[in-house]
């Protein structure tokens, strides 16, 4: 059963490249990216890693905790790390889920059969403090993931968590957001000061701090 926007992401027991890890009690009350790659000692996948890797930073200022995932065994994924830091310039520095049985992967719905039924496709679950799912992404194998998108997301996940507002198509932290509909135009004048009405509907505010 798919695992839908406002549920709760189920949570699980995995043995994982940094030990045992119980996913609610790992995760806690930040922010987690859970993503699954189709194999190990895959081209793109050894791309994306690297690149999540990379992000540390990006990933550790946002509170948000990121943990992979391939069907392969453990074994597999410490000696694809090696390849990982070799190639990519950086070794996952998160937890790899090895989900050899599915028990993950089926629980996620990240097996898709007219797709293939032996790999996980390309998931990505972004989920909240809360462990309500905030985003679901799904690509196909043969394509990697920008993960500058998936921090945009995040940002907006975030900002929008805090204020009435909405972020309109292609917006980047720091740009004008937009006041959600729900908000009249008095309360809008309360909560931001001066606002732009372009249509009664479509309001913009710079971006609440
Ligand atoms: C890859 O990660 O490179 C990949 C995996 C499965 C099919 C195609 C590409």
């Amino acid at each position: 059963m798919a695992v839908r926007l406002g549920d709760d992401a189920p949570d699980f027991t995995a043995d994982t490249t940094e030990g045992e890890v119980h996913f609610y009690d790992w995760k806690g009350d930040s922010w987690a990216v859970l993503f699954s790659h189709p194999k190990d000692f895959t081209p793109v996948c050894t791309t994306e890693l690297g690149t999540v890797a990379k992000l540390k930073p990006e990933w550790d200022k946002r509170n948000v905790k990121v943990i992979g995932l391939s069907v392969d065994p453990l074994s597999a994924h410490g000696d694809w790390s090696k390849d990982i830091e070799e190639t990519q310039g950086a070794a996952p520095n998160f937890p790899l889920i090895a989900d050899p049985d599915r028990k993950v992967a089926d629980l996620y719905d990240m097996i898709q059969p007219n797709a293939s039924d032996t790999t996980t496709v390309r998931s990505v679950f972004i989920i909240g403090p809360d462990n309500k799912l905030k985003l679901s992404l799904t690509y196909p194998a043969s394509t990697g993931r920008n993960f500058d998108e998936i921090l945009r997301v995040i940002d907006s996940l975030q900002l929008t968590a805090k204020h009435k507002v909405a972020t309109p198509a292609d917006w980047k932290s720091g740009e004008d957001v937009i006041i959600v509909p729900a908000v009249s135009d008095e309360e809008a004048k309360e909560k931001f000061g001066s606002f732009t009405t372009i249509k009664p509907y479509l309001r913009t505010v710079p971006q609440p701090s």
